[in-house]
């Protein structure tokens, strides 16, 4: 794993999307995979600047997206698939057709999931995946627990991460208690991982997940030991637990 530490939110954005533009430079058919959530919204911004001042165009990119809530219709404006037309998608020049997110209003959940993987290998899977972080350590939906081998998977979320969520909704009853989330193998399958986090509230997570040297199911992120290619980018106040420990040296 690699530590890039910034400043602040800002430096934070703007190197993830720096990564973003180098892949689609590399390889203008990228197949970038996409979170949601406050952490990633300065790299769509810095993404969307780049695109107007110099023109990086997505037309051959494709995207797919890490979860959709499960009963939310997509133009709900609280389904992830409203997320990424507000926060990037209305301002690129990426085809419709090409942005993949979970189809979580199939009454048939399971071949939903079936689906979503079938879409992904097809794209000849991803280049470079965007990660936020859950307090609790979670990435995608993927709650503490889940089995490292599961692919896109239908999961219940816990009350912490729907509590975490509520701000986007009205009351935390409007919040949905389920969502369809790729797995940790599909996050493991990617070719890159770029790992967001900023602010105090995610300082644990990032302390737990820097000191992580075993995959451990009951941390999700820890998972990412096991990949060949995790770029860790977070602001001075997420690394303050980290400084204080103890840690691997990167
Ligand atoms: C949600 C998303 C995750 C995201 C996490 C952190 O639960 N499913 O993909 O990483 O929240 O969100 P935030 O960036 O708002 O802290």
């Amino acid at each position: 794993m690699k530590l890039i530490r910034t400043k602040n939110y800002e430096e934070m954005s703007r190197i993830a999307a720096d990564h973003v533009i180098n892949a689609i430079k590399s390889n203008p058919r990228a197949v970038i995979g996409l979170a949601t959530g406050d952490t990633p919204v300065g790299t769509y911004e810095a993404l969307i600047r780049d695109h107007n001042h110099y023109g990086t165009s997505y037309k051959q990119v494709h995207t797919v997206n890490l979860d959709e809530y499960i009963g939310l219709d997509k133009n709900d404006p609280n389904s992830y698939r409203s997320f990424m037309k507000t926060h990037l998608f209305h301002a690129i020049d990426l085809p419709e057709s090409h942005a993949f997110l979970p189809n979580s209003m199939m009454t048939d959940s399971e071949e939903a999931c079936r689906q979503y993987d079938e879409s992904i290998r097809q794209l000849g899977g991803v280049d470079l995946q965007i990660l936020g972080i859950g307090q609790n350590g979670h990435i995608g939906f993927n709650e503490p627990g889940s089995s490292f081998s599961m692919t896109t998977h239908v999961v219940e979320l816990t009350q912490n991460t729907r509590q975490a969520n509520a701000r986007f909704f009205k009351q935390l009853e409007d919040v949905p208690t389920h969502a369809i989330t790729m797995g940790i193998k599909n996050i493991l399958e990617s070719r890159c991982v770029l790992l967001l986090a900023f602010g105090h509230n995610k300082a644990e997570a990032v302390a737990q997940l820097l000191a992580s040297e075993q995959p451990d199911e009951t941390f999700p992120a820890s998972a990412l030991c096991l990949h060949p290619s995790v770029t860790i980018i977070a602001d001075e106040e997420a690394l303050v637990l980290a400084d204080k420990q103890e840690r691997r040296s990167f």
